[in-house]
């Protein structure tokens, strides 16, 4: 049976035009000579992001925590959104690799308020952790893919830069805020210090994720991505899936963004789930389960028996992504099942 995955934007397959790129791409040993077609994305990459250079590295985990490595010593402390995916969904990476630990901020919305942020950073004191770094996320993906507005962004990295702290982006999804706001990514990334883009997800590649900041930056985060391993090596041919997508699949966002508006409208209006398409700024949808007697967990594997794939998030909260790789006759499909689970 051909299923409807609507789980992530990473279940993407590359399509041919970007099979042809990964097979002729020009490549050689990006950690000898370097990678022609890695540098090129690397360039292109940076220029997007309005930042002097970029490294590829193979996931979005490992561009945040090269990152990490980059700003941070041992004992320091970041600040973060309460559901960062840097604090919430890394393993613990930032205290296992780095030895930092985090101060979260906010709710499930998705947002910190900068007054907070500023409460909690740490006085110069010999008993607190130095806070060291903000951590911003763009989009946010616990909170349903939501984009905090711009002036938000401003205030936030204003309060972390009057004192002292560094500022990094987690912009995984930063294309959908892009596509979604009309602020170009160099706009959002002035706020910034360091930000990793990836690849693999609305964008459509298999694989690949950059961190791009300024020089001094680069030269450490150079340093943490060979620790960490993620120097790769005829790497070209992912960093031309990765450049094909940059150059045709950040524009098309706007059709995502569309069908999850639709989908959210979609299955809200059905009696038992909770959603409404105001609530969606991109491409994921929180879909609440409030029929008695349901839960996230039984609604998903009724749903898969009709070939719709989703993902629990939570007790009562299903997560719904649109990509590439689904198109307005999923959203039927998911719609008749939904109709005839939600029924039964
Ligand atoms: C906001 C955010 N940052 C980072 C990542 C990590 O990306 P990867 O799965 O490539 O490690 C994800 C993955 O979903 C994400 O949503």
């Amino acid at each position: 049976m051909s299923v409807s995955d609507f789980r992530s934007d990473t279940v993407t397959r590359a399509c041919p035009a970007m099979r042809e790129a990964i097979a002729g791409a020009e490549v050689g040993d990006d950690v000898l000579e370097g990678d022609p077609t890695v540098r090129r994305l690397e360039e292109a990459a940076a220029a997007w992001l309005g930042k002097e250079g970029a490294l590829f590295v193979p996931s979005g985990t490992m561009a945040n925590q090269v990152a990490l490595g980059a700003w941070t010593r041992p004992g320091d402390e970041i600040v973060c959104q309460r559901f960062a995916h840097v604090t919430t969904f890394e393993a613990g990476a930032a205290g296992f690799l780095h030895g930092v630990q985090s101060m979260t901020v906010g709710g499930d919305d998705g947002q910190m308020d900068p007054d907070e942020v500023r409460a909690c950073l740490r006085p110069r004191f010999i008993h607190c952790p130095p806070s060291r770094l903000l951590c911003l996320e763009q989009t946010h993906n616990w909170a349903g893919g939501v984009v905090t507005p711009l002036e938000r962004v401003e205030a936030l990295s204003e309060v972390a830069r009057e004192a002292g702290l560094s500022v990094h982006l987690d912009g995984a999804r930063l294309a959908n805020a892009v596509v979604a706001s009309g602020v170009s990514a160099r706009e959002w990334c002035a706020h910034a210090d360091s930000v990793s883009l990836c690849f693999s997800k609305g964008l459509g590649a298999p694989v690949g994720s950059v961190v791009a900041g300024d020089a001094a930056f680069l030269e450490r985060a150079r340093l943490v991505r060979k620790r960490l391993g993620g120097w790769m090596r005829q790497a070209g041919h992912l960093a031309a899936a990765a450049l094909y997508a940059l150059e045709h699949n950040v524009e098309r966002l706007a059709e995502d963004h569309a069908l999850a508006r639709s989908l959210a409208g979609r299955l809200g209006a059905l009696e038992g789930l909770e959603a409404s398409a105001e609530a969606v700024d991109t491409n994921i949808v929180m879909v609440g389960v409030s029929a008695p007697g349901r839960d996230a967990a039984g609604v998903a594997a009724a749903l898969g028996e009709h070939g719709v794939l989703v993902m629990p998030m939570g007790p009562r909260r299903l997560r719904f992504v649109t990509h590439l790789d689904v198109g307005p006759g999923d959203l039927d499909r998911l719609v008749e099942a939904a109709e005839s689970v939600m029924q039964g």
